[in-house]
């Protein structure tokens, strides 16, 4: 599985640090929806989901959170903890995050509206349909 980090560009200066996100520049679809996770409690682990058709890019704007990212033949673990640093989620890959620092504040982009019906909740309907699809 390949994994696309989206480097964005910091305007920094003496002031501080500034990013911006623009639809089909840096961010590599339309954005019709943005949602942000804080506050999550130590231990918890969410996500537990893939999506049929949906592409996000999250970024952890303050602190860090671990993904696994599984595709239905290979699972990655990595890292989220640069507010430059995008992570590209395809469709049809399940995500699990997990070890929120305390100040965690994970931002994401997605390409839909919020939609129940595009989700894959079941871990073995996921690999049951990941598989179909390569084959
Ligand atoms: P959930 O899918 O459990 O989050 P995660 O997969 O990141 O652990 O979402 C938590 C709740 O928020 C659930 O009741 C659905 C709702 N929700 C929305 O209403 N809109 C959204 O854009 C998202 C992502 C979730």
């Amino acid at each position: 599985m390949q994994i696309k980090f989206i480097q964005l560009q910091k305007h920094g200066d003496e002031r501080g640090s500034l990013v911006s996100l623009e639809e089909q520049k840096n961010i590599p679809f339309p954005i019709k929806r943005v949602y942000y996770l804080f506050g999550t409690k130590e231990g918890v682990r969410r996500g537990f989901h893939a999506h049929k058709t949906l592409k996000q890019v999250a970024i952890s704007l303050r602190g860090s959170c671990r993904f696994l990212l599984d595709d239905g033949k290979e699972k990655i673990e990595l890292l989220l903890d640069n507010p430059a640093q995008g992570l590209l989620i395809e469709s049809m890959i399940w995500r699990e995050m997990y070890d929120f620092s305390d100040d965690c504040v994970l931002l994401v982009l997605t390409d839909d509206y919020y939609d129940e019906s595009d989700y894959i909740r079941s871990y073995e309907e996921f690999t049951n349909q990941a598989v179909s699809a390569i084959s």
